[in-house]
């Protein structure tokens, strides 16, 4: 990894971290890095954020200037400061339901449609902490379930190692339960009991439908196959219009014929070329039928 030149000699006085204050390299050099191995884009109005998630991680990891930071940083060929450095950037916001009109037209218009008893593929890229992917399990379960019919087989991905590391736990405190829907998660969750009082988990059945990954979206996907159904909501908006217009290029070649693209309702694909049809606000459809 290459940067540029951060500071000089003199310059490179020793900041206390709990006010770390980023020179406009220094910012520049972060923001570079940001945008280059992960696709986020950290301009201008950021600073006082960067700063400040950079600081705490420094801490932790007992770094005492910036400069110590990055040339650590650039050192690193296992990758490891940089997984951490995003982690520490990324914010991993998201809640079970969210946006959630997306789960009723999965159940209404793809579940309820779908031509042939084959099990649906279904991809949550970038999928936090969990709760995208297990209610889209969850919702799946009580849908085939209760018609006998084959389950869907859900891939979940993310670059942040820390939030897939709390959605393979798939246990949640009670708080997490989104408000509205609290009665019903708590209906199909295990309550725990004695030292896990006031948190809830998966069941094994929902567990076992997911299978979760570290894919980073700027680069080429893995070898993944097709999806009938691809959730990407929420992270583009962190993306330049390039990086979006490449990526919403490769979900449409990643989607079966007749699969649905779901994105964020801030975010938009208007002005790229991609081929799909607009079917509903953040959901296209990639034009044909499955065979
Ligand atoms: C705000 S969360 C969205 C979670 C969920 N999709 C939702 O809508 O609730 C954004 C996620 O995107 C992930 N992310 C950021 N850059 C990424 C990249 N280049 N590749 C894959 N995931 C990325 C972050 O780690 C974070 O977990």
């Amino acid at each position: 990894m290459t940067g540029p030149p951060l500071q000089t000699a003199a310059e490179s006085q020793q900041k206390p971290l709990s006010i770390l204050s980023l020179s406009r390299k220094e910012f520049s050099a972060i923001t570079d890095l940001a945008r280059r191995e992960f696709g986020v884009e950290l301009g201008p109005g950021k600073e006082q954020l960067v700063a400040a998630r950079l600081g705490k991680l420094m801490r932790r990891l007992h770094f005492s200037s910036f400069r110590e930071f990055y040339d650590q940083l650039q050192a690193d060929r296992s990758g490891g400061y940089l997984v951490q450095l995003i982690d520490s950037l990324t914010t991993n916001h998201t809640s079970f339901f969210r946006e959630q009109p997306h789960f009723d037209f999965l159940v209404e218009r793809i579940f309820a449609r779908r031509e042939a008893d084959r099990p649906l593929r279904i991809w949550s890229a970038a999928c936090s902490s969990g709760e995208e992917p297990y209610t889209i399990a969850l919702v799946a379960q009580e849908y085939f379930a209760a018609r006998a019919a084959s389950l869907p087989t859900i891939l979940a991905s993310d670059i942040s190692t820390h939030a897939l590391d709390i959605a393979r736990k798939g246990t949640y405190p009670a708080n997490r339960l989104q408000q509205s829907f609290a009665p019903w998660l708590r209906k199909h969750l295990l309550r725990g009991e004695g030292r896990w009082e006031g948190w809830f988990r998966m069941r094994p059945e929902i567990m076992s439908m997911i299978e979760f990954r570290r894919v980073n979206l700027i680069e080429s996907f893995p070898d993944l196959g097709r999806f009938d159904v691809i959730f990407c909501r929420n992270v583009m908006i962190y993306f330049s219009h390039e990086t979006q217009s490449r990526l919403i290029q490769r979900f449409a070649n990643t989607l079966n014929p007749g699969g649905y693209l779901f994105v964020g309702h801030s975010e938009t694909l208007t002005g790229m070329q991609h081929g799909l049809e607009h079917i509903q606000p953040a959901i296209y459809r990639k034009r044909g039928i499955r065979k």
